[in-house]
């Protein structure tokens, strides 16, 4: 779990608002569901058998209630959507959230035991398009980080329809009738999980099992009629929209309430390694009825927001230098005469009240420093000016006013401060070290 300072939080509200932007782009308005769900949601919707079910939840009980600290979204995003009867109140709904998730896994880079999603539930539309508009969501999303080198991978798990078109049990089966006999070559955990979800020895990391299961079916050779046409909906919504994809048919990831599309971005330009999966998501048009709700399709995804950050630092950090911020450093300078300090203090402190009246964001130094010292720490917080106070101004009434991005100075009444300032931070960049 980290600890986010300051400076890398601004990072952090940058994605975020490239992503609430994109969200609201699309129609979606914000959630915010509890931290804490009763344990038995995880349980039945992530599945018995997951990783993060069987061995990553927080999970405690209080006042004789089973409960864990959410290791994902969507699950309390559905439980709220049925308990809310929001299906009653509007044919498609689309939510979005941002916040932290607990998974007690091993850590690594890019991967934590708290870490924050963005993520992104369509209720209420099972058209092959909506599938493909998710993608196209967050390949903007991506792409608004200018996260490069992005690949989309998407498979189709099939859905449980009765008798043959049943996809997701005819699977079971090709799966059991694969690994059965081979039984003994695979993991302890895949030994254990083979007769309750055989699908998740698809998604194991052991390499036992992965040389085993790239020989296993392919959901996509079991597919029914009707699962089939829904996933050549989706390639051709993808074509139509110019996103490229790879079908990746051996794509089941890790929570069990999927059922049709699923879906992985992954980017190559981050030094990520086994974490360079940005995005998951798919279809999972079952939870909604299953959680007492009626049948209602839903789809989505999630980001991990610590993923995005590596992967946009990469691709952004050697383009840009950080941009002047339109903001003031008001700089004190100690006054000869010991005496007059508090004044000199109390002076600079109604100039910085002067400018924040006027909206303008402002530091304001009075620790006594040399004015070199506080001309250094001025330029390292980027902001555009520096209006310096020292004996000479205060003895004149005027003000210094200095452009640090343009590197030159100005002399002014003091009356005047708010106007001119606010004139010299819309004024262009034009010195050495300028951004865009
Ligand atoms: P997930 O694949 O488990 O899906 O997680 C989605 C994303 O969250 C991952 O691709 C990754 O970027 C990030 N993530 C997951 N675990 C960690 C971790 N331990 N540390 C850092 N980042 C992590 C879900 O959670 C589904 N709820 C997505 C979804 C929404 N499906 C349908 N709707």
């Amino acid at each position: 779990m980290n600890d986010i300072l300051p400076e890398e939080a601004r990072s952090w509200q940058h994605i975020e608002s490239v992503f609430r932007n994109v969200a609201s782009l699309y129609g979606y308005g914000e959630v915010r569901t509890p931290v804490i769900e009763d344990t038995a949601l995880f349980s039945k919707e992530l599945g018995e058998t997951s990783d993060v079910v069987e061995k990553e939840m927080y999970s405690f009980r209080r006042h004789d209630n089973e409960l864990t600290v959410r290791p994902e979204g969507t699950a309390g995003a559905a439980r709220a959507y049925v308990e809310h009867a929001v299906w009653g109140k509007e044919p498609s709904s689309r939510w979005y959230y941002v916040g932290p998730m607990f998974r007690g896994e091993r850590p690594a880079k890019g991967r934590y035991r708290q870490f924050y999603q963005l993520g992104c539930e369509l209720y209420g539309d099972a058209g092959p398009t909506s599938d493909a508009e998710i993608i196209e969501l967050c390949v903007r999303v991506l792409q608004g980080l200018a996260i490069k080198e992005l690949t989309v991978h998407l498979n189709s798990l099939g859905s449980s329809g009765p008798g043959e078109t049943n996809t997701r049990a005819r699977y079971r089966a090709a799966l059991l009738d694969y690994f059965t006999p081979r039984r003994a070559e695979l993991s302890d955990d895949s030994q254990r999980r083979l007769e309750k979800n055989p699908l998740r020895i698809l998604d194991s990391k052991d390499a036992r099992d992965i040389a085993l299961a790239k020989d296993a079916p392919s959901t996509l050779d079991v597919l029914s009629d009707d699962d089939r046409l829904h996933f050549e909906g989706v390639t051709a919504a993808l074509d139509a929209l110019g996103i490229t994809y790879v079908v990746d048919p051996r794509l089941v990831r890790g929570l069990d309430y999927y059922t049709r599309t699923l879906f992985e971005i992954k980017t190559a330009s981050a030094d990520l390694g086994a974490q360079n999966t940005l995005c998951g998501g798919g279809r999972y048009d079952e939870m909604i009825e299953g959680l007492g709700g009626p049948k209602t399709p839903a789809i989505g995804f999630a980001m991990g927001i610590e993923r995005l950050l590596i992967a946009h630092l990469a691709s952004t950090q050697k383009e840009t230098s950080a941009p002047w911020l339109p903001a003031v450093y008001v700089a004190s300078l100690a006054p000869d005469d010991a005496g007059a300090k508090k004044d000199a203090t109390r002076t600079a402190l109604s100039l910085a009240k002067q400018l924040r009246d006027a909206g303008i964001r402002c530091d304001v130094d009075t620790r006594d420093s040399k004015l070199k010292a506080m001309l250094r720490r001025a330029d390292a917080l980027r902001t555009r000016a520096c209006v310096i106070l020292g004996d000479e101004e205060r003895r004149t009434g005027m003000l210094t006013v200095k452009d640090l991005a343009n590197e030159v100075q100005v002399s002014i009444p003091s009356a005047e401060l708010v106007e001119r300032t606010l004139e010299l931070i819309k004024t262009p960049v034009h010195a050495k070290g300028a951004a865009s």
